[in-house]
């Protein structure tokens, strides 16, 4: 298949685009620049009443994207009088034009709106959703998809993004988990910088630059259960270990903003948490952009139990909050809190300051109409390029779980195939959870995708096989937008006696199942994360034909696959691979692209082993495998994971040599290198993500059995061989300690390289001080 935007061209941007970025923090502002802009601000802020300035921290929704049960009326007007500083859920130049006008024509000192929206995989051409993103393990993919999700965002008048989404997860009930880039605190980090670079660009002048918005900030992804909203109770040990980091690298990356969380972290909400979002934010990791709370998320701390929208109002202003997003608890109170001396005219003067610095910073003071251009609305969005781009990264994202007997890849010519499953012949939900600038319509099917690359060479037989669920409670859940979730007009057993007929047409049997769009994301917990059972009788069905059968699997989050890994010949997890679904999900089945995808979250045998990942701790009476009394283990289930972090197969054979190392003991500053060597020892080319595993062994905390410190991702034709080295110095050794405190403690490491955090091969070393 010809490809329009080839995979080497695609390399060609994202390394361009690496290599012309600053490594670490990101450019700041010149002194000079930033003295203009205080100068500016400043003899702004002079100008300003009280009424202005708490304006400024009003942030409004446009009504396109609710999430809460608020929405504000009356926008209009309130950008006229010159209480509203933002608005978001407002696209398209024509509508953000209109009210940019209103609020530099219409108010007394001119001031320009922020307009911001969920951007949150792509704006109109729709990428694989986060998780998906993260299994390519490719930084210079993940960056451009940010880049072109900026470039559309603008093209229709956007200049802020609530993106990216870092929160660490580590349990798979949690619908949230499909936002981000799963369970690693080193990997989530490096992605959380690569997404700031693409969005903001090192320019958030350009017009085609947006800023970036880091969320949840904090811990949200620890919600106890899985349940969505829930209360966090965590140690800072774990925080600062394991949750905190990806939040820091986005900062230290230069994101201009942060949204705080739902939760509350050590008891107090963290939209008026201040040791959160004073002390540790700005205080220890110097943040200097703005802080937006979370949709109404002030209001809710009424709920949490901390008082009235007032006294919640003055403790949030007071704890670093600076713009409140739809709940008007700041519109409404703060001007009172002042005068009855609850809240000192510093903090208001601090969070309008931020907000009208993030302006400056964006360039909207010198054109407020900067992004506002009616030509690249036209010119810009889901153009032939910006599909490639959405497709490659789609095919990268991808991970074999299965494949015995190469069943795949599929021939393109000669036999016959039974397409079946809710989601061949579907396009809504190819684009997964968050898609708010997303056109379902213009998304490629499976059916479709498949039908591009075989033609008539294979014959196709298709059935719709189930529907998603039969459970009609279940579906009105997932319905919070007409048609997500239908019935079909055939009784569930019609629908599977047409799926076992077509089969038994046909020679392979490709089953298109899993998670529809609604079934993941915000407000999206699940307690049984297997596929649903509407879909499951239709499997057990056709497995009872003995013929093979292929799983192409939708995926919002790990599922749990015990019974689909026994049974089917191979599994594909494609995620919700986004506009280019069925063209990638193809060029996959049938070998155009062979699969690379590795998993950032671990994959339980059973809900009841969750919250699982890698990274846990040794225990004092750690797993042995076997009916072994009194350890940390399970009477009916094995502790391991079906598909452990970092798993993922190819259509070729990779081998690993042993580790070789420059030096076994080090002293201090001393580089160490570990070097193994791969070697493609199958039939087709392929791309392995090497991964690199420390650990800790003696400490004085208990450390996790290994953390991922280092990945490289290499091409290897059919023969060939490469070394990957990896250079570790001690930083990749450090961690916080009871006292906080960053530091690494000399004695022996323990170096593990491999294809993923189970498989790997292991050597020792000595590091003095
Ligand atoms: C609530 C979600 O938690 C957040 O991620 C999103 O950005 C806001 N709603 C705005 O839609």
């Amino acid at each position: 298949m010809k490809n329009i935007f080839s995979r080497k061209r695609v390399l060609y941007v994202s390394a361009a685009l690496l290599f012309c970025l600053p490594f670490g923090r990101a450019m700041a502002q010149t002194p000079a620049e930033t003295a203009r802009m205080n100068a500016y601000v400043s003899a702004l802020m002079k100008k300003m009443t009280i009424d202005e300035k708490i304006g400024q921290l009003n942030l409004v929704t446009g009504g396109m994207a609710i999430t809460g049960s608020v929405t504000n009326n009356g926008i209009g007007e309130g950008v006229k009088n010159g209480s509203i500083g933002g608005i978001f859920g407002l696209y398209g130049t024509s509508d953000v034009r209109k009210m940019q006008e209103a609020a530099v024509k219409g108010t007394r000192l001119h001031i320009p709106l922020i307009f911001g929206l969920d951007v949150i995989h792509g704006h109109r051409t729709i990428f694989p959703i986060p998780l998906g993103m993260s299994a390519t393990w490719d930084l210079g993919l993940i960056e451009q998809s940010a880049r072109i999700a900026a470039k559309e965002a603008t093209a229709e008048g956007l200049n802020w993004v609530f993106s990216p989404m870092v929160d660490i997860a580590r349990d798979a009930r949690w619908g949230r988990i499909s936002e981000g880039s799963g369970e690693d605190p080193y990997l989530g980090g490096k992605i959380a910088a690569a997404m700031v670079r693409g969005y903001q660009h090192n320019n958030l002048k350009a017009p085609d630059a947006v800023m970036a918005c880091v969320k949840h900030f904090a811990l949200y992804g620890g919600a106890e259960a899985g349940r969505e909203y829930n209360t966090v109770d965590m140690s800072r040990l774990a925080m600062y270990n394991y949750y905190l980091p990806p939040y820091r690298a986005a900062v230290d990356a230069g994101a201009g903003s942060i949204m705080s969380s739902f939760n509350v972290v050590d008891g107090v909400p963290s939209t008026v948490n201040k040791w959160l979002l004073t002390d540790l934010l700005r205080k220890q990791w110097g943040f200097k952009g703005f802080v937006v709370s979370d949709y109404t998320s002030l209001n809710e701390v009424t709920e949490h139990g901390l008082g009235d929208l007032q006294t919640v109002s003055a403790r949030a202003i007071n704890a670093g909050l600076d713009m409140d997003m739809v709940g008007e608890g700041y519109l409404k109170t703060l001007k009172q809190s002042l005068q009855e001396k609850k809240i000192s005219i510093n903090d208001i003067d601090r969070a309008c300051r931020l907000i009208l610095e993030a302006k400056y910073k964006l360039g909207l003071f010198a054109d407020p109409y900067k992004s506002i251009d009616p030509r690249r609305e036209k010119t810009d969005i889901m153009t032939a390029e910006n599909r490639a781009a959405a497709r490659i990264t789609a095919e990268h994202s991808f991970v074999l779980l299965k494949n015995d007997n190469q069943i795949l890849p599929l021939k393109k010519s000669g036999g016959s195939i039974a397409l079946v499953g809710p989601l061949a012949d579907n396009k809504r939900d190819m684009l997964g959870t968050w898609v708010i600038g997303g056109e379902w319509e213009k998304s490629v099917s499976v059916m479709e995708g498949i039908k591009k690359v075989v033609g008539d060479n294979v014959k196709i037989n298709y059935a719709r096989g189930s529907n998603i669920t039969d459970d009609t409670t279940f579906m009105k859940r997932l319905n919070f937008g007409p048609g997500m979730v239908w019935l079909d007009k055939q009784s569930p057993d019609e629908m599977i006696d047409d799926a076992v007929k077509a089969a038994k047409k046909s020679d392979i049997i490709v089953a298109v199942v899993g998670e529809s769009q609604s079934m993941s994301g915000e407000s999206s917990s699940r307690s049984d994360i297997s596929i649903p059972e509407s879909q499951q009788k239709m499997l057990k069905e056709l497995a009872k034909l003995g013929k093979p059968m292929v799983l192409v699997l939708f995926n919002g989050r790990p599922l749990t696959l015990q019974w689909e890994n026994d049974n089917a010949a191979a599994i594909l997890d494609v995620w919700a691979p986004g506009t280019e679904a069925g063209n990638a999900i193809a060029n996959v089945l049938f070998g155009n692209y062979n699969p690379s995808g590795k998993l950032t979250t671990t994959f339980p045998r059973s809900v009841g082993q969750i919250p699982l990942y890698y990274n846990h701790l040794n225990t004092g009476r750690p797993y042995t495998s076997g009916p072994t009394k009194f350890r940390s283990d399970y009477l009916d289930i094995s502790n391991d994971p079906l598909y452990p972090f970092g798993y993922g197969l190819s259509y070729t054979k990779f081998s690993y040599s042993d580790i070789k190392l420059n030096k076994s003991v080090l002293v201090g500053n001393e580089t160490l290198t570990a070097s193994v060597t791969v070697s493609n020892t199958g039939k087709y080319a392929g791309e392995e993500v090497v991964q690199l595993y420390i650990k800790d062994p003696v400490a004085s905390i208990s450390r996790p059995v290994k953390e991922l410190k280092d990945f490289k991702k290499i091409a290897l034709q059919p023969g060939e061989q490469k070394t990957v080295t990896f250079n570790i110095t001690t930083d990749k050794l450090k961690f916080y300690n009871s006292d906080l405190r960053y530091d690494w403690e000399p004695g022996e490491f323990v170096i593990e390289i491999g294809t993923n955090s189970a498989t790997t091969g292991s050597t020792r070393v000595i590091w003095n001080k």
